[in-house]
């Protein structure tokens, strides 16, 4: 592997000790002769000037990315950009980040002492860190109320979010209606929010994902089990000069990260 490749594996490796699905749907898919290639992974982070979407782009910077598109989720109070890169079969990374100053005073005190306490930001494994935090489950539960991005964030802290299937790649399963049946078959949950299927030919962006795997997270008081991280699949369309789409489309996204609600 060259070093992006084992840049992204470690990735790889640290979101699927989180998200075992992720790794019994690969295993699953390559049963059946499919190889799967990444389109995009997405991280999640907090817009303040010492971890923004910009810190967290550096290593991929240094890799060769580029800023793609940006993107705004009122809703949700989150803003996000996409990197790509020339060679067409790296991922393209999808950051978001959470807009503090659009949550009340108690939200953002308990967020501005939890971004006090990050460390590491330059290293190269800042992204597989998790929290260098304590947070306690009354805390949890307080930004949950406000936003479950901001809850899942305060809880698992830096790891990828997601990894997202290139469905074009597959063979048989290289139709989103086919594949989730497959899914669906094979005992996995879909996220239903705003349908099973995101997004439509027209928007050149189809997308469905799993719900989040739960996991075991230790807060000051007690141990509760809670939503972790989810897979993706993604089919893109061609724009009118031939080439696939490559962007995202904000209100499939909006629906998307409802997947660790
Ligand atoms: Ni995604």
């Amino acid at each position: 592997m060259n070093k992006t490749e084992l840049f992204f594996d470690k990735l790889w490796q640290n979101y699927i000790s989180m998200t075992p699905q992720a790794k019994a749907i690969k295993d699953l898919f390559e049963a059946e002769g499919e190889s799967i290639l990444n389109d995009h992974i997405a991280l999640r982070t907090f817009n303040h000037k010492k971890v923004n979407i910009d810190v967290l782009a550096r290593p991929f910077i240094k890799l060769g990315y580029k800023e793609g598109g940006e993107y705004h989720f009122e809703e949700k109070k989150l803003y996000a950009k996409h990197f790509e890169h020339s060679d067409p079969l790296l991922p393209k990374v999808f950051i978001s980040e959470l807009l503090l100053e659009k949550f009340s005073d108690s939200f953002q005190q308990k967020c501005l002492e939890i971004i006090e306490k990050i460390e590491g930001m330059d290293s190269d494994d800042f992204l597989i860190s998790g929290r260098s935090w304590d947070l306690s489950s009354e805390d949890y539960e307080m930004l949950l109320n406000e936003s479950e991005y901001g809850a899942w964030m305060a809880a698992i802290g830096y790891r990828p979010n997601h990894f997202t299937v290139f469905v074009n790649h597959l063979k048989k399963f290289n139709d989103l209606v086919i594949l989730n049946k497959f899914l669906k078959e094979n005992g996995f949950a879909l996220n239903n929010s705003g349908g099973e299927i995101k997004g439509s030919k027209e928007v050149l962006l189809e997308q469905s994902s799993t719900l989040a795997d739960r996991v075991e997270v230790e807060f000051i008081d007690k141990k509760m089990q809670i939503p972790s991280c989810y897979f993706e699949f993604a089919k893109r369309y061609e724009l009118p000069n031939g080439n696939l789409y490559q962007g995202f489309v904000a209100k499939s996204a909006d629906k998307i990260f409802e997947s660790t609600n």
